[in-house]
């Protein structure tokens, strides 16, 4: 049977309507610093959508466009400005960062109660015992994408392919916290194909196009596909191959239309947590 579509943008787009309607109710005043330095095509078109919702939502953004030959010393005094910055409630540095400047000592610079990201160590140790105030975004939309179907996550076989800080572990995590059974696969995983097909929630973060084929999933399972892969016929496209895993699976994310934009209503959502907490007594 023909897999559910997962209706990313209608997610989305849901989300950002509740984060309005709460700034308008509460009145609230919030800006989100965006930073991105040199001229990757890729994150300018993720820094104009994420400003594009800020808009949407009612949320200020103020964006630091930096030429590639800005200094590490440059960058880091620009997140100590924002950090001190009260219009400013969170700060997000577009990665990746010219290879001249350590992404991990500017990550650790922002304030962890600015960090919409949830990149910095405070922010991943308490997402490892449960204690956290922000998600990253890319698993948390990736999570609502998953409740939207109406599966319980709680004792479910899990398996997520990818074990990056950004999306894998994390992912493994918020699973985790859910009571799923969780398994995550790497490029040295034994019998890859056997272990998906274990899944009743499969979560693709391996960024290769086409990677998750059809005998690689179990009938009816929730299928989701972080993955996007530029073709060189320009066409984006998913870690998923779609066609055939759509004939399987019991849901599934398109790409584009999928995770993508849910890790920008995520961003917004984050964004106006990061004003509570500051503004907490
Ligand atoms: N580059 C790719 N994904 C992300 C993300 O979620 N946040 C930031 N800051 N940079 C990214």
């Amino acid at each position: 049977m023909a897999a559910k579509i997962i209706d990313g943008k209608a997610i989305s787009a849901s989300v950002k309507e509740q984060v309005k309607a709460e700034i308008e109710r509460d009145g609230l005043d919030i800006g989100l610093a965006v930073v991105i330095v040199g001229d990757d095509p890729a994150s300018r078109v993720y820094v104009n959508n994420k400003k594009k919702a800020c808009e949407l939502c009612g949320i200020k953004s103020y964006e630091y466009a930096l030429p590639a030959e800005t200094s590490e010393e440059q960058l880091l005094e620009l997140v100590d400005t924002l950090n001190a910055d009260g219009k400013v409630n969170g700060i997000l540095v577009q990665l990746p960062l010219p290879e001249h400047i350590n992404e991990k000592k500017v990550i650790e610079r922002i304030s962890p109660k600015k960090d919409v990201d949830a990149f910095h160590e405070t922010n991943v140790g308490r997402i490892m015992i449960g204690n956290f105030a922000f998600l990253p975004c890319t698993p948390a939309g990736c999570m609502e994408l998953i409740h939207s179907t109406g599966v319980e996550v709680s004792g479910k076989n899990c398996v997520v392919i990818g074990r990056s800080n950004i999306v894998g572990k994390p992912m493994a995590m918020l699973l985790l916290h859910e009571n799923g059974t969780v398994t995550v696969c790497h490029s040295k995983t034994k019998n890859l194909s056997e272990v998906c097909r274990s899944a009743d929630i499969l979560v693709a973060a391996v960024g290769r196009a086409n990677f998750v084929t059809a005998d690689m999933v179990k009938d009816g399972a929730v299928v989701i596909d972080v993955g996007i892969n530029r073709l060189e016929n320009g066409k984006l496209c998913g870690d998923v191959k779609f066609d055939e895993v759509s004939e399987k699976a019991g849901f599934i994310t398109p790409v584009p239309g999928g995770v993508g934009p849910m890790t920008i209503a995520m961003l917004m959502r984050n964004t106006v947590t990061a004003w509570r907490i500051q503004h907490e007594e």
